[in-house]
């Protein structure tokens, strides 16, 4: 005997149940889709059917043919969206790159420790209002010592043992032995006031041991304006020091000789345990070398000081020997 509407709804369904539970794609429940619930499907037939049912019965048989549609639908989203969860599991998990697999990271390199000491450095004074100013590594005898206050034949010359070059007069042309003569350049290039610092490398013939370097780096400071006084180079190397290293530490003066200040001092910082070091030289701008760059000393005052950079790095980073700074040994090197 014929299956009733109903029956073979109900037939469609369980079918369509079965299918979709085994589909395992969302392309596959998408077909079952169409196909039973699509256009010349078993449903869309039995829907069509309807019309030959008698009117009384029409209500239920209808009802029961919407049931197994709407059922057959419910079924099709859920199936869908479950298959759907699966495959985008599935995909980034294909996708996944695992990168605890990178054991070890390319070497890319660092700055070296006194290119790190420099930059700091040049941030803390332009912090405090600097400009970087900069000079040739080849000076001439004038820049480097004449027009700071050190003439010809003058004693403290020796004070510096330099690096004649073979290159005009005999004793003319040297490397330069301190970024001073940096203070000469900007002094006649620019009108004060001048708030500059002027890193750089400079040359003496010495003996590299823990603590000298033929090659080294040093950093000049030079403030000329109007009514500098000492208090304020105590001041500004005490604000530096304390930007550099930290709160705690402590500075001070002590008189000294330079030719180019007067009065000159030497500046010492504590270190991490307490004790004194000293770090550099500084004073009150010699009025000859204001003259020798065309300044009224009456109108303009100013202070300068210099200290090296490397024994700063040094002293950050408490290495022994400044030596190892240049010695190019990566196990060194790749500690900073
Ligand atoms: N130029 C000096 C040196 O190399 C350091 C120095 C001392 C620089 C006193 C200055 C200064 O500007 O005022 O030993």
């Amino acid at each position: 005997m014929a299956q009733s509407i109903p029956e073979q709804a109900e037939a469609a369904l369980a079918e369509a149940e079965e299918r979709l539970s085994a589909a395992t794609t969302v392309d596959e429940v998408k077909a079952i889709d169409t196909e039973f619930l699509g256009r010349g499907s078993t449903l869309s037939g039995l829907k069509a059917g309807l019309r030959d049912v008698d009117p009384d019965d029409r209500p239920a048989v209808g009802k029961a043919v919407g049931e197994a549609r709407s059922r057959i639908e419910a079924l099709v989203t859920a199936r869908t969206e479950l298959l759907s969860a699966e495959e985008r599991r599935a995909m980034l998990e294909a996708e996944r790159l695992d990168l605890s697999e990178v054991l070890e990271l390319p070497a890319i390199g660092h700055h070296h420790p006194v290119s790190r000491t420099w930059r700091r450095l040049e941030d803390t004074f332009v912090g405090m209002g600097y400009t970087v100013a900069e000079g040739p590594e080849i000076e001439t005898d004038w820049y480097n010592f004449g027009a700071l206050n050190l003439p010809e034949a003058h004693p403290a010359r020796s004070m510096w043992d330099t690096f004649y070059l073979e290159a005009g007069e005999p004793g003319t042309v040297l490397l330069r032995t301190h970024t001073s003569p940096v203070q000469i350049r900007t002094l006649l290039a620019q009108e004060p006031p001048v708030y500059i610092i002027a890193p750089g490398r400079a040359f003496r013939v010495d003996t590299p041991d823990a603590s000298h370097l033929p090659v080294f780096h040093q950093i000049e400071g030079l403030v000329i304006d109007r009514g500098i006084t000492f208090a304020d180079l105590a001041g500004t190397v005490d604000t530096f020091v304390k930007a550099l290293f930290g709160d705690d530490r402590r500075t001070r003066l002590r008189p000294s000789y330079f030719p180019f200040t007067e009065p000159s001092a030497e500046f010492d910082i504590t270190t991490a345990d307490g004790s004194w070091i000293e770090l550099g030289g500084c004073g009150m701008v010699h009025p000859n070398v204001l003259t020798n760059c065309k300044l009224d000393p009456e109108e303009w005052s100013g202070f300068a000081f210099g200290f090296g950079i490397d024994r700063i790095a040094r002293e950050q980073h408490a290495i022994d020997d400044l030596r190892e700074f240049v010695a190019g040994d990566v196990r060194f090197l790749s500690q900073f």
